[in-house]
């Protein structure tokens, strides 16, 4: 076993690497001229920009290889058009690769961020060519996927020659074609410029190849004259069992010059281009499901040949794919098109400001590029739902809220209320018509639910926030009380789509493992109790603030079903002393047994808690000793089940230097800040910066595992800024931010809050220790009663939240009885 110490001196140092000459000095200075205040003073100063252009901090390519599954193209804040490069590697979930090695294979509209199961989207590619075959004609062009594969540049350090930041995107192939991207919330701008000297500049328009390259039913049409087609197809959801239809409708222009009609023009099978055929129904397309268009344009005749593609999509027609693009990109306009969209992303992003004075530009950077993840998904779908008409928002792309619900809309809370408004009011809606909040969805498919009904701790996140703006918000508390209500009372008889396994839940209070109930897979029935116990204890948070005094109580009671899952008597193996885990329970009270070490890295059966055929011991996506940790709202009780303080602090100590902490997925995630119930804060923050450092980067591969759309994002943001949320309560777990200050605007209650670690004196390259420890809290210059937890009202208030740093790591949250961090058995939450 390696002591604390031992595994701290094996953790690569992330932040050395870019040394003293990246640490940073602030950019602007607070109205006083002085940016780390050493007076307390009870005003919030926060209103400088410390970064004058937080988009400017992002970097796209974080993730972008390594199985991150990144999305490095150009969109809109939670824009349904995500347009990039698509590439052949095996990993290409978000299409790209930043590995040089793999070929392009079209530039696609439609994509998701950091996403598993089979590759979702990338729909509608479009591709360029410099020249076709020996005798560069149209009918030599290899239109298919396979044979238009085409390398990128690659500069002299060995990466391909791409750039990106938000709103836009660009890439140099190697035939010479300059390919550079920017969106809309429904329609793509791509402008390639062609070597000098082309004659025949030639673009395919791709139909049917999704990432899946799974189309059924495509129908495309071209116009000889304007180049314009339309068309679409169905395509295969990504991790459910349904299909769904998607449309398109492009059109092509010179970029300063005429470009007249297309000199040549046809549809193509396979490689197959047919020359004067405008429609697909004049080719045989029984004998292969790759189609598309393919067209030679004029050249520039007084210049570079630079040509726009505008390629808008629908969900719904290849007309309304049409009206679209005309209504968003009206005229073309590149430029303008970027900016707008980079104009989005700078005042968003600008919403929270860090003082960087001191702290390393990779810190900056990566704060940014992480906040900047948390708003791809869900995706802006309004206009787009082929299922029913409504005057409700539309989002989609919860892919899934299993992985988001903990940090991502939290994080929202903190600085786009509007945004999360309008997300809450398309899942609303979503139940009002099926009958189920959208728990793991794409492109209006259900896909399978990886834990709980867990859009109730999203939903409650919401209210529990915002019930005062929510009528100013328009969203109806009483239909989200509804929805949630649905989750906790009815059964769902595809509850591996949607809602739960709401009878067998109700009676035994417990999903057990031997009882096989029709349509959903009898699997992971241990995580989906603790699951189903917190989604239920949501509930519970918000029929509190609505005033329903006996179902908050009635929930808050069935959330503590954690219990029941309990079992004082496993033991860890060949360690008597770690006693008690949760384990799988029959229908008749008795326990079974799963190894705690069950699928986690020292496994002895090398098993995976993935959905599988396999995975019947009753865990998702996290070993027994994981989960065993996870009860968010009532984690006293935790300690009191595991034998007090000391053996509490004991087992997290174990799960890190054993290596059981698992930072590729969620249910570790709240582990590291685990201590502050425990009065350690000091190591919590330790352990926490420890994560950072050794899991978290800028670099390509700087993921350890999915983005899980944003989820990873938004965690590491909070983790940056000292924070760590309790979804649903009005608790923030506290720690300290790894800059003097940072400060975060919120639009909708019309405050900004700062939190201003005074002392502050650079971050520990590899976490430990350092003078980071908070010792003392004040707010708006009053004594605060904790070390280890703020208040929602700081952010209500807009307060300024000081804190005072020491290197000891031997804190305390505070010598009151309030100082610890509320749980459910230990007096609940306000
Ligand atoms: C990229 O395409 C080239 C040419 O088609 C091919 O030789 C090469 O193997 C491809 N690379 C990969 C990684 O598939
Ligand atoms: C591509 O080449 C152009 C010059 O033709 C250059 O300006 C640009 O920086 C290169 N890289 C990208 C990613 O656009
Ligand atoms: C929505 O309304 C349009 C226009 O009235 C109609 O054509 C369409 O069928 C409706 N869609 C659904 C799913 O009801
Ligand atoms: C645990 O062991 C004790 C002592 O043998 C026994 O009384 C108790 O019923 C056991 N509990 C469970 C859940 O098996
Ligand atoms: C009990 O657990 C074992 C080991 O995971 C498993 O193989 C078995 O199927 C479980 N029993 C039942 C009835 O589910
Ligand atoms: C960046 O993070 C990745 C993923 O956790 C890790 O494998 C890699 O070693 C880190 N890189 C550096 C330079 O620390
Ligand atoms: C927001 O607050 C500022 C000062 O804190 C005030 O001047 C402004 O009127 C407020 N805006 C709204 C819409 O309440
Ligand atoms: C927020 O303001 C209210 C009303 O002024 C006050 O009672 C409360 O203590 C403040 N909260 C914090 C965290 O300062
Ligand atoms: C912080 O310091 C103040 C002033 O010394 C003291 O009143 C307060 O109790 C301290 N807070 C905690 C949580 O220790």
């Amino acid at each position: 076993m390696l002591s604390s110490g031992a595994k701290a001196a094996v953790f690569v140092s992330v932040l050395s690497l870019s040394g003293v000459v990246g640490i940073e000095t602030s950019v602007a200075f607070t109205s006083s001229g002085v940016s780390t205040a050493s007076a307390a003073q009870p005003s919030s100063s926060a209103s400088a920009a410390f970064i004058p252009d937080a988009a400017s901090r992002v970097n796209l390519f974080v993730g972008t290889t390594n199985g991150g599954h990144v999305f490095p193209g150009a969109t809109i804040p939670q824009g349904m058009v995500k347009v990039g490069m698509d590439t052949d590697s095996p990993g290409n979930h978000a299409g790209y690769d930043a590995d040089p090695i793999f070929n392009v294979t079209g530039f696609s509209q439609l994509h998701d961020d950091g996403t598993g199961g089979a590759v979702p989207l990338s729909l509608f590619k479009l591709f360029p060519f410099a020249k076709c075959g020996k005798g560069n004609t149209f009918e030599e062009c290899q239109t298919s996927i396979a044979g238009r594969k085409t390398l990128r540049k690659v500069l002299e350090d060995g990466t391909p020659d791409d750039a990106a930041e938000p709103g836009y995107f660009a890439s140099n192939l190697s035939t010479g074609i300059r390919v550079e991207l920017t969106s809309t919330r429904r329609a793509a701008l791509h402008r390639y410029t062609f070597p000098s000297g082309i004659k025949f500049p030639r673009i395919v328009v791709d139909i049917t190849n999704d990432g899946q390259q799974s189309s059924t039913d495509p129908i495309m049409d071209l116009d000889e004259k304007t180049a314009r087609v339309t068309g679409g197809a169905r395509f295969a959801g990504s991790f459910g069992p349904g299909r769904y239809s998607a449309f398109t409708c492009v059109d092509f222009k010179g970029d300063g010059y005429d470009l007249g009609a297309p000199t040549e023009f046809g549809a193509w099978l396979g490689n197959f281009p047919v020359k004067q055929t405008v429609t697909i129904t004049q080719l045989y397309t029984s004998f292969t499901d790759e189609l598309g268009a393919l067209f030679t344009f004029n050249p520039n005749a007084h210049g570079r040949t630079s040509i726009l593609a505008r390629v808008g999509v629908s969900l719904i027609s290849p007309e309304q794919a049409c009206a679209n693009a005309e209504q968003e990109i009206p005229d073309f306009g590149f430029e303008k098109v970027r900016a707008a969209s980079r104009a989005q992303w700078s005042e968003l992003l600008g919403r929270v400001q860090v003082d960087p004075k001191g702290v390393d530009s990779e810190i900056v950077d990566l704060f940014y590029s992480s906040m900047y993840r948390t708003h791809l998904s869900p995706a802006d779908y309004t206009g787009e739902n082929p299922l029913w008409n409504s005057t409700e928002p539309y989002y989609d792309s919860f892919y899934c809220n299993w992985d988001t619900y903990r940090t991502l809309f939290p994080f929202m809370a903190l600085h786009d209320p509007a945004t999360f408004a309008r997300i809450v009011r398309g899942m609303i809606n979503i139940q009002q018509h099926e009958g189920w909040l959208p728990e793991c969805r794409g492109a209006t498919v259900k896909q399978f639910i990886q834990g709980g009904s867990n859009g109730d701790p999203i939903l409650a996140e919401f209210l529990v926030k915002f019930q005062e703006q929510a009528d100013a918000l328009s969203v109806p508390a009483d239909a989200l009380y509804t929805a949630l209500l649905a989750d906790a009372e009815l059964q769902s008889q595809n509850w591996d789509l949607q809602g739960r396994q709401a009878n067998i839940w109700k009676t035994l209070g417990y999903i057990p493992q031997d009882v096989f109930e029709r349509s959903g897979t009898n699997s992971k029935q241990v995580s989906r109790t603790l699951e189903y116990a917190f989604d239920d204890f949501t509930i519970s948070q918000v029929a509190k603030v609505l005033g329903k005094t006996s179902d908050g109580q009635k929930y808050a009671q069935r959330s503590e079903n954690f219990n029941n899952v309990w079992n004082p008597n496993t033991t860890f193996p060949g360690r008597k002393d770690i006693a008690g885990f949760m384990q799988p329970r029959f229908a008749n009270g008795k326990f079974n047994f799963t190894d705690p070490r069950h699928c986690s890295i020292h496994d002895p059966r090398h098993a995976t808690c993935f959905l599988n055929a396999q995975n019947h011991d009753g865990f998702y996506e996290g070993s027994p000793i994981v989960y065993t940790q996870y009860v968010p709202h009532d984690t006293a009780k935790l300690i009191e089940l595991q034998g007090g303080t000391d053996s509490f602090v004991q087992r997290l100590n174990f799960i890190f230097d054993e290596g059981y902490f698992d930072s590729t997925d969620e249910p570790s995630q709240q582990i590291p800040f685990m201590y502050h119930y425990a009065n350690k804060p000091g190591l919590s923050t330790q352990r926490s910066r420890q994560v950072i450092a050794e899991f978290y980067n800028t670099s390509t591969n700087g993921l350890p595992g999915n983005d899980d759309s944003g989820a990873m994002g938004s965690y590491v943001a909070f983790y940056l800024a000292g924070l760590y949320p309790l979804p649903a309560t009005k608790q923030f777990l506290l720690s300290s931010p790894y800059f003097p200050e940072i400060s975060f605007r919120n639009p909708v209650l019309n405050t900004t809050t700062t939190i201003r670690a005074n002392g502050f004196k650079g971050n520990p390259s590899d976490g430990t220790g350092g003078h980071v420890f908070v010792k003392n809290v004040t707010i708006d210059g009053q004594p605060w009663k904790s070390n280890c937890f703020i208040e929602w009202d700081a952010f209500t208030n807009g307060s300024l939240v000081e804190l005072q740093l020491t290197d000891d790591i031997d804190v305390s949250c505070g010598a009151g009885a309030d100082a610890l961090p509320p749980s459910l058995s230990t007096g609940g939450y306000d």
